[in-house]
This record gives C-alpha cells, sequence and structure tokens, in this order.
C-alpha cells in the first residue's frame, strides 16, 4: 500500500475510485494523454473504465496528485515493475515512473516537486537500483521533467503507440540511486 506523501503544494496519497470525476475532467483534455501513449478520454464511462483497470493493475501502483489547497487531484504518477531487467535499456531492478498533469497545472514545476518525493520513496523504501522514464520524441515538457530530476538519456527506439501511426520513437532515460545519492536532485 502507497503512503501518503506531502510536498509543499501537493499531497499524493494512492488513487480511488472516488476520484473519477477531477480523473475525468483532465483526462479528456486533447493533448494531454496524447503525450504519454493514450487518446483522451470521449466520456465519463471510459474514465471510469479506465480508472478500474488502472486500480486493478497488479504491477503497477499510482498515486493521486491532491491540491493541498484544495483538495482537487490534478494528476497521477505510476511506479510499474519493469520487465526485462539486464536488458540494453533497463540494466539494473527498479521501476519505470510514468506521470500526468491536468492541462490546467502545466509550466508551475507541480511534477518535478511531486516525482522528486516520489523518488526518494522508491530509493529509501522500496529499495530499487534504478528508475526509468519513456518519454516519446517530441515531448520537451516531460523531458524537462526529467533533466530537471537528473535523469539521464541512454538510448532511443521504436515503440508500439495506440494511434494511427502504430508506433512512436521513444526515449529512454534512468537514473541510478547511485547517482541520485550524490545529487540528491529533486530532493526537498
Ligand atoms: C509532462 C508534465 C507532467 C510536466 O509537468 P509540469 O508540472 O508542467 O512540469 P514543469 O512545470 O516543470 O515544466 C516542465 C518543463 O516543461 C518545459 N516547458 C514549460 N513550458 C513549456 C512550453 N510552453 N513549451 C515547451 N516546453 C515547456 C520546460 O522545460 C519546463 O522546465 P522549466 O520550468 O525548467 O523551464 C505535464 O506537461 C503533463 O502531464 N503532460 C501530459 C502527459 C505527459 O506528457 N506525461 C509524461 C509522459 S512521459
Amino acid at each position: 500500500m502507497l503512503p501518503v506523501i506531502t510536498t509543499e503544494r501537493l499531497r499524493l496519497r494512492p488513487l480511488s475510485r472516488a476520484d473519477l470525476d477531477d480523473f475525468h475532467e483532465y483526462c479528456k483534455v486533447k493533448g494531454v494523454g496524447e503525450s504519454a501513449g493514450w487518446i483522451h478520454h470521449s466520456s465519463l464511462a471510459e474514465s471510469r473504465f479506465v480508472l478500474n483497470r488502472l486500480l486493478s493493475a497488479t504491477t503497477q501502483s499510482i498515486f493521486a496528485l491532491e491540491l493541498r489547497a484544495s483538495g482537487k487531484m490534478i494528476g497521477t504518477i505510476g511506479i510499474k515493475d519493469i520487465l526485462g531487467v539486464g536488458s540494453v535499456f533497463r540494466p539494473l531492478f527498479g521501476f519505470e515512473i510514468g506521470y500526468v498533469l491536468s492541462k490546467d497545472y502545466w509550466g508551475q514545476g507541480l511534477m518535478p516537486e511531486a516525482v522528486g518525493k516520489v523518488l526518494r520513496y522508491c530509493f529509501a523504501v522500496l529499495n530499487a537500483k534504478a528508475l526509468y522514464l519513456d518519454i516519446f520524441e517530441g515531448n520537451d515538457r516531460s523531458m524537462g521533467v526529467a533533466k530537471k530530476l537528473g535523469f539521464a538519456f541512454i538510448g532511443k527506439d521504436v515503440e508500439p503507440t495506440k494511434f494511427a501511426s502504430g508506433t512512436f520513437l521513444v526515449n529512454h532515460f534512468m537514473l541510478s540511486r547511485d547517482e541520485w545519492s550524490r545529487n540528491k536532485q529533486g530532493v526537498v
């Protein structure tokens, strides 16, 4: 079970069924999911289906990001078990991090603030040796988050997507625990 973690502006706590309305509010906006590999939602029923699927996933744990000032849920951070440890893009035991923020709150440094704390949780509590981020080519905002937190680019390859094009160029980023300990970037 994920803990509750607080940052200056956010409260991170386990995602729940009660988040449906706030979840739908940002998942229906075009351009949010498309940056992360999924198509924006076209109905509340679709958001309910996706939320239920996320909540029943056995290979990932998901934090909901709640604004401390209002209690509104404005995004998520997922910690995903990785398969194929030892492969070229996954050399060490660890987790893949995925994040999404409501478009209304982009550009305020909220995601680096939240992910910084999640890094510490993964390294110090879950004992990860490394964390990984996969970012689509052209997603400069997410690349900005990766760089702020000290992730290093380790290579790119082509992966399947749900979009008509069928594939996308993906940039692989990694942060090792050793590197994180040296820099303690993103840790407040
Ligand atoms: C990626 C995302 C989480 C960034 O969160 P955020 O809280 O807005 O992050 P920041 O405020 O730190 O901005 C990140 C970086 O984006 C870049 N950025 C900000 N505004 C920008 C703009 N108008 N155009 C291009 N890049 C911009 C900057 O590099 C910025 O870093 P800086 O503040 O040092 O300049 C958010 O945009 C999002 O949820 N996008 C949709 C889903 C997604 O892409 N998920 C990640 C999949 S890998």
